[in-house]
């Protein structure tokens, strides 16, 4: 197949989501190597390459065709939505899929020691931050007119340096906001890992390609939590047990040789079975319970 039939998708280089994102093309049946430059999957086994860039210039190479794809977080593509809106543009970037990683906020956060009484209280202070737009958006949509700093980085430690009051930044675990004894007062944006498209259509081939690859994605995040269960009760307790079993649609039911009433289920559940529901599965006459992982699912 020729280059230009190859799927280009473009994932941040080092970050907290390159190692969710390659795990996630894997799990899709990906098998790559890796370039010299380290900047390039080469996929062996279907026409598809990985390119490991910024995850701040992900947005602009699917806008502007360089790839097909982005794993990109919403705070990002958010940026620059609205950057491109402020010069007049609209970014044509579909979100394909929502992912199940990547999760995290923007907020606003304030020296610890500081007092903070509603979004008021940022009147007229310096906030520093990588997301003017994002930030500006929420400050206008508020009425408060304060002073973005703009940064490139670092910007935890810009309140301490005396550039700035107050901080607009990525929360995830927190760690960072308590390393700088700062407090977070607002969330201004949630965010998680989303696919977008390029606007170009695609040739078959790719749009193909693309299909399969949203199917597979869809069935990864499915069974991330599925969970295969099998059962035995009495025919009896059939209802009871269908009601307990977390997110399974229609069981099945299998009678068991030479035990009278009692009957076999087995049933994929779409959530996690938690200790608790075995408890209860149990309590309602179930026996010989056993949960399994499953491994890939095709709806
Ligand atoms: C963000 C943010 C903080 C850190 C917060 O940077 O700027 O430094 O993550 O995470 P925590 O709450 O788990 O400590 P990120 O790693 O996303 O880098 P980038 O914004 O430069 O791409
Ligand atoms: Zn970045």
């Amino acid at each position: 197949m020729d280059k230009e039939q190859r799927l280009k998708v473009a994932v941040q280089k080092s970050g907290r989501l390159t190692d969710h994102s390659l795990d996630l093309l894997v799990r899709c049946g990906l098998k790559y190597s890796r370039g010299k430059d380290q900047l390039l999957c080469y996929g062996e086994n279907m026409p598809l390459d990985v390119l490991l860039v910024r995850d701040d210039d992900i947005p602009d190479l699917v806008h502007e065709d360089v790839c097909d794809l982005g794993i990109v977080g919403r705070n990002v593509l958010e940026e620059k939505r609205l950057a491109l809106a402020d010069r007049g543009r609209r970014a044509d970037l579909e979100e394909l899929r929502v992912l199940d990683f990547g999760s995290c906020r923007l907020a606003i956060a304030v020296p610890e020691q500081t007092a903070y009484d509603g979004a008021d209280s940022l009147q007229g202070k310096r906030i520093a931050t990588t997301y003017p737009f994002i930030l500006g958006q929420f400050l206008r949509e508020r009425g408060i007119e304060a002073d973005i700093v703009t940064l490139s980085g670092a910007v935890e430690i810009a309140p301490r340096l005396g550039r700035a009051d107050f901080i607009c930044d990525l929360v995830a675990t927190g760690s960072t906001l308590a390393a700088n004894r700062l407090r977070e007062v607002e969330t201004v944006l949630n965010s998680q890992a989303v696919i977008v498209r390029t606007p170009q259509p695609l040739p078959q081939e790719k749009q193909s390609w693309l299909e399969r690859m949203l199917l597979r994605i869809d069935g990864v995040q499915q069974v991330k939590e599925s969970k295969y269960i099998m059962l035995h009760a009495p025919r009896t307790a059939l209802n009871e047990i269908k009601r307990l079993l977390p997110g399974s649609e229609s069981p099945t039911v299998i009678p068991l040789d030479g035990f009278g009433d009692k009957v076999a289920i087995h049933a994929v559940c779409r959530e996690n079975v938690f200790w608790e529901t075995l408890e209860r599965l149990k309590a309602a006459g179930a026996s010989a319970v056993l949960v399994l992982p499953v491994e890939k699912m095709l709806a």
